[in-house]
């Protein structure tokens, strides 16, 4: 990589300082506000535990939710505080309320041997508008800056990229560092067969990866309900599945470019709806009926997908092949994974994209069973589409 991370830093750059570390702890919280999902938490404790054993003393800052500018209380960070407190009982978390404040500058400059966690960043005015004023008021409560929030490096946010421009050192944490190596090596040095396989409901939101990974990959594997699109463009009955009519054309160019190298689904689970599931079968995919919907690749095709996963020594997935949450039609996205977890025992690199297809694997329990899942939704997607993350390119250069 060519930026700066926290190993790059000498030991008189942390000892003593005061890391300002962007995290992405935007976590799902449950109605009594406890968090159901830690995974982006203990995710940037290697960052803090590295910190904290070369005597830096540590700040954290995060945003959560889409609060617009101002305090919502659903949206602070104050259970996500206690949580990181169970996951980090040794040492003491002062949660700070205003971070743009006399309060935080105090709590800050007095911490020693405890972290400070500083209140949601989209409370404030000029977070999400990149404002420079509010990057320098933040710079000021630190002596270094650290974005180990990937999650967040698409966004050019004032704690994100305007942070990187008033604070130096300016380098990445080890999460980040970890997540552009798999992804970007994935992407730029693939050992072969390089395999994609992209799922989701619409083309619209994955046309920019295939369009970036098509020439790079040895085969490209669609599932989830975008593939109707590409069957309706092949003038396939699509029956009542989610179809965008408006980028058809556009999935007909990519049949017509990809050639061997895109591979649809040879059939379908389908039902009449969501809700009579138990009414699922598979169909051949020229053969779905006309009051009847695609809620998940067929068994053709999730052993088709298999062979090829298998075979590969590097997979990149990116999305669910069916509504995965409603079973049966988890039983393609089940296979994908399960596929993965034997491609990477057998030595491949596998890497699977954040949000949907991260929460799958979660859900199955088969994260240790991936090379890497990344903790970005949105900004995994972007980094796969060939797009520059603004959080990273702001960071300091390694010479
Ligand atoms: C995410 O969950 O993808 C990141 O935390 C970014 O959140 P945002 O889409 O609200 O910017």
């Amino acid at each position: 990589m060519n930026k700066k991370t926290v190993r790059d830093l000498r030991p008189d750059e942390l000892r003593g300082k005061r890391a300002l570390v962007r995290v992405d702890f935007n976590v799902p919280l449950d109605e009594k506000g406890n968090v159901m999902d830690d995974t982006r938490i203990t995710a940037a404790l290697p960052t803090v535990k590295f910190l904290l054993e070369r005597g830096a003393r540590v700040i954290l800052m995060s945003h959560l939710g889409r609060p617009k500018g101002k305090p919502e209380s659903k949206y602070s960070l104050e259970p996500v505080g206690r949580r990181l407190q169970q996951l980090m009982p040794g040492v003491p978390i002062c949660f700070v309320e205003s971070t743009d404040s006399d309060e935080a500058q105090k709590c800050t400059r007095d911490a020693k041997n405890q972290v400070v966690l500083l209140e949601n960043t989209r409370f404030l005015g000029g977070e999400e508008s990149n404002d420079p004023r509010l990057a320098r008021a933040l710079a000021e409560l630190g002596d270094l800056y650290v974005n180990d929030a990937f999650g967040s490096a698409h966004r050019a946010h004032a704690s994100t990229e305007g942070l990187a421009h008033q604070l130096h050192p300016a380098v990445a944490g080890l999460l980040m560092e970890a997540e552009l190596r798999y992804l970007g090596e994935a992407l730029s040095q693939p050992k072969r067969p390089f395999v994609a396989v992209l799922g989701g409901a619409k083309i619209s939101g994955k046309i920019d990866v295939i369009e970036n990974m098509l020439p790079k990959v040895d085969r490209m594997l669609i599932g989830g309900a975008m593939a109707c699109t590409f069957f309706k463009a092949m003038g396939l009955e699509t029956g009542k599945s989610l179809v965008e009519n408006d980028r058809v054309d556009m999935a007909r160019t990519l049949v017509k470019r990809g050639g061997e190298k895109l591979v649809l689904p040879d059939d379908a689970l389908v039902a009449p709806s969501l809700e009579s599931a138990s009414a699922a079968h598979a169909v051949k995919r020229d053969a779905i009926p006309k009051d009847q919907a695609m809620f998940d690749i067929g068994p053709v095709t999730c052993a088709r997908f298999q062979r090829e996963i298998e075979a590969a020594k590097t997979v990149i997935w990116n999305g669910p092949m069916g509504v995965f949450e409603t079973p049966p039609f988890d039983a393609g996205t089940a296979a994908v994974a399960k596929a993965l977890a034997s491609a990477t025992k057998r030595g491949a690199t596998t890497v699977v994209g954040g949000g949907d297809s991260a929460a799958a694997v979660a859900q199955l329990g088969l994260e240790s069973a991936m090379t890497h899942v990344s903790t970005g939704g949105g900004a995994s997607l972007e980094f796969l589409e060939g797009k520059t993350l603004p959080g990273v390119a702001a960071l300091d250069d390694r010479n």
